[in-house]
């Protein structure tokens, strides 16, 4: 059993991504060969911006947009302690200082009553992490921002293809970036990653940063990067994209499985109102949690702890001078949350196998 089968997808799509990648190596054209715009504008009108630009990474991504903003020495950024490390990452990367707002208990999304309380004069943009694949409130958020002048920026590293009455992410803030890291739900094979925007000005600014700081070729107007997603991981994405909704309705399809087995048993997600999920993580909250997973293991069924340590934890950010306790649910969920195997082709019988596992262990008190 696998916890994401990526390999599974690729025989299903084999022909489809294979001779998109062999189109690449016929005509020669790695770095931003034709299929890198037809995948930006591909994207775009899905999302229902104006503007995307693939870039080299999900990390990459948010580093591009946090430059393009302007976002550098003595400007703090409000963020999560709840995600992966990339979010908080490339604020240090950029100069500035990351400010924690404690997540929610149910959704661990940013707790949006929190945020008012951590502005200060420096505080220059919101960052939300979209966690396991759903948003927190952007009315609320947008309007915060709007009240203090803020940007916002939609980590939606793990949310592609959810929605928020109605609207997409990455579709939602100042600028929304994403991921394509393999394991993702629009995954590519390598690295890779999209940033979305409605603002003109801004999306020219974030294509001179992906070329270092290039506004056409060999006229550099600003400090960028070396942050193109290559062209055979367009041409892989491309491939993959006509079947993404429909991966998506099966990952619900499972998500609602799971829910109906285990609500009695243990804390299932919770989707917030206006939201659908697209389940990048299906997770669990129990009390076991390590115990779980090692009983789950010895019956063949991997898992996966997201995050087992929150960030304002990391020896790396210990300069910022938060303590244990400093983020109380964050830390709360860092030692429950087990997330399951998730992906859209999970057999019946595999899926019975990891419910009723569940159901055993947390059934019989010995193993409590
Ligand atoms: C919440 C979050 N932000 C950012 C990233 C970074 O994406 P990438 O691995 O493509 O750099 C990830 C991916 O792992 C993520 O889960």
């Amino acid at each position: 059993m696998e916890f994401i089968d990526i390999k599974k997808q690729y025989l299903l799509y084999k022909q489809e991504i294979d001779s998109a990648i062999h189109e690449v190596l016929d005509q020669g054209n790695f770095i931003m060969g034709e299929q890198v715009k037809t995948l930006e504008n591909t994207l775009a009108k899905y999302v229902g911006v104006e503007h995307c630009i693939a870039v080299s990474s999900g990390t990459d991504s948010l580093q591009i947009a946090l430059m393009a903003l302007g976002i550098g020495p003595g400007d703090e950024v409000i963020t999560v302690p709840f995600t992966w490390i990339s979010s908080t990452e490339v604020i240090g990367l950029v100069g500035a200082t990351p400010v924690f707002v404690d997540i929610e208990a149910d959704t661990f999304n940013i707790d949006v009553t929190k945020i008012e309380q951590a502005i200060t004069p420096k505080t220059k943009a919101i960052l939300p992490v979209n966690l396991f694949g759903q948003m927190p409130d952007y009315a609320q958020i947008n309007a915060i921002a709007q009240k203090y002048g803020l940007h916002v920026i939609e980590d939606a590293a793990q949310s592609f293809g959810a929605t928020q009455r109605g609207q997409k992410s990455c579709a939602m803030t100042t600028i929304g970036s994403t991921s394509f890291f393999p394991a993702k739900p629009l995954g590519c094979y390598g690295d890779g990653g999209a940033l979305f925007t409605h603002d003109e000005t801004l999306a020219a600014r974030m294509r001179a940063i992906r070329t270092h700081g290039g506004e056409r070729r060999h006229h550099h107007t600003c400090l960028g990067m070396n942050g193109r997603l290559d062209t055979i991981q367009a041409a892989v994405l491309l491939a993959k994209f006509p079947h993404f909704e429909e991966e998506l309705r099966a990952r619900e399809r499972i998500a609602s499985f799971y829910a109906r087995e285990l609500a009695d048993y243990c804390v299932i997600p919770q989707v917030q109102e206006g939201n659908t999920h697209v389940y990048a993580l299906y997770t669990i909250r129990v009390a076991n949690r390590d115990e779980l997973a090692r009983f789950l293991l010895s019956k063949g069924i991997p898992t996966g702890i997201y995050y087992p340590k929150c960030v304002h934890e990391q020896p790396v950010f210990a300069y910022l001078g938060y303590k244990q306790g400093s983020m109380p649910i964050a830390e709360k969920a860092s030692n429950e949350l087990l997330s399951l195997p998730m992906h859209p082709w999970l057999s019946q019988d595999e899926l019975i196998k990891i419910v009723e596992s569940i159901k055993e262990f947390l059934c019989v008190p010995a193993l409590r």
